[in-house]
């Protein structure tokens, strides 16, 4: 039996553990994966300055995001497809975050339903939310997340248009997978029976949130066209203030990359922005987002809170971002590893991971609390930033 020290660990098993297709999904960037890339290597430029006797007492890694409490600051990202991974994904990633003391969010692209998921836990859960055309459908899928009990709304701005991966084009990916003599091989590898016994035994196996739910959406093979064709490219800051006040609840904007996004988030009344790339699947080239924060976090000040995602795969990184200046985080493959894995125990065990990572290298770095940590404990290289044109 492996001992499961670090984040490294659970990624391995996941990739024995999921079909390929899977975990291809949830391992890859959009084109070069440049982005991709650099989201994690950038973290790695950044250094954490050892102090020394200090009394490292009483630490306390809880804080607040988006008024709510949370056991350290990170919160479970939306994930397309997560009931892929394993069977009822969603709901077992939800049970983990719920026991744990974070917020999980359920992707618009989820597998289990906002039903679904608010029938399997007692916390309110936060909905991400895609665009569509199809205004109706929009304005249904906020009732049902308000139904639910949902007490934020993430409002997803980056994905308008798909980057392409090439993984995905290349592997035929589907929910449920094409019973293709390929996938079938794939899926009846030794390794994967637990995957394979665990989708036998749920009957959630396609986008929940949709079918049945949008006009013209029965069958898959017209869903993978009405999710290309339906995401609206003509979202725009305008339609940003017909939905926030539609929904009346707290806004979160997810992937601003820029300062001027920023500005205009805070305009908007966003509660929160997260720095964010979609985790390198989308604008392939862009900066990593724990590089663009420190320009973010200088525009908007305590206008909002700014939290950052894309590249976390430890506590360590998640103490930088918060050093950096960000409120919070959101990890999105670190926790899909997990889950992957050993299913709900899995999650439970990266946020564990991560959890004790953060308050032991808060610690070292002679700090004891999230009130505590700031950018005095980095070492970051004078061209860190970059001098871009
Ligand atoms: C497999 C996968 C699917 C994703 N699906 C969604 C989604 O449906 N909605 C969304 O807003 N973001 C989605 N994201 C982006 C995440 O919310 C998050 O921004 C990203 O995973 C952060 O990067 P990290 O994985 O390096 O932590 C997805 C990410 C991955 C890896």
């Amino acid at each position: 039996m492996t001992v499961i020290t670090c984040i490294e660990d659970l990624k391995r098993i996941h990739k024995r553990k999921t079909p390929k297709m899977f975990f291809d999904y949830c391992e890859s960037g959009s084109w070069t994966e440049q982005t991709f890339r650099e989201n994690t290597s950038d973290f790695d430029k950044i250094r954490l300055r050892q102090r020394v006797a200090v009394d490292m007492s009483n630490r306390s890694t809880a804080t607040k995001m988006a008024g709510r409490d949370v056991a350290f600051p990170t919160a479970l990202a939306p994930v397309g497809m997560t009931g892929m991974q394993t069977a009822d994904g969603e709901i077992k990633a939800a049970r983990a975050a719920e026991k744990f003391g974070v917020p999980f969010t359920l992707s618009t692209m989820s597998i289990c339903s906002i039903e679904d998921v608010a029938r399997a836990t007692k916390a309110p859960f936060w909905f991400q939310l895609y665009v569509m055309q199809d205004e109706e459908f929009v304005d249904n899928m906020i009732r049902r997340a308000k139904d639910a009990g949902c007490d934020a709304l993430v409002l997803t701005l980056d994905l308008q248009i798909l980057g392409q991966r090439h993984k995905d084009l290349k592997n035929d990916l589907n929910a449920p997978p094409r019973l293709t003599l390929k996938n079938m091989i794939d899926i009846g590898f030794p390794t994967r029976w637990e995957w394979a016994i665990g989708m036998l035994g749920t009957h959630r196996r396609t986008f929940r949130n949709i079918v049945g739910h949008a006009k013209g959406v029965s069958n898959l093979n017209s869903l993978m066209s009405w999710t290309q064709e339906q995401f609206d490219p003509r979202l725009d800051w305008e339609k940003i203030a017909k939905i926030k006040e539609k929904w009346g609840g707290r806004l979160i904007l997810k992937g601003i990359l820029d300062a001027e996004d920023a500005k205009k988030a805070v305009q908007i009344g966003a509660d929160a922005i997260i720095v964010s790339n979609h985790g390198g699947r989308q604008l392939d080239g862009a900066l990593s987002s724990i590089r663009v924060l420190p320009s973010i976090v200088e525009a908007v000040g305590d206008q909002t809170e700014v939290w950052l995602d894309s590249g976390i795969r430890s506590g360590q990184d998640v103490l930088k971002a918060i050093a950096m200046g960000a409120k919070g985080t959101m990890i999105g493959r670190s926790y899909i590893y997990g889950l992957g894995a050993m299913g709900e125990q899995g999650v439970t065990k990266a946020l564990e991971i991560l959890q004790k990572e953060f308050d032991t290298s808060m610690a070292l770095c002679g700090r004891r609390t999230i009130e505590e940590v700031d950018r005095d404990i980095l070492l970051v290289p004078r061209d860190f930033a970059g001098d871009w044109a």
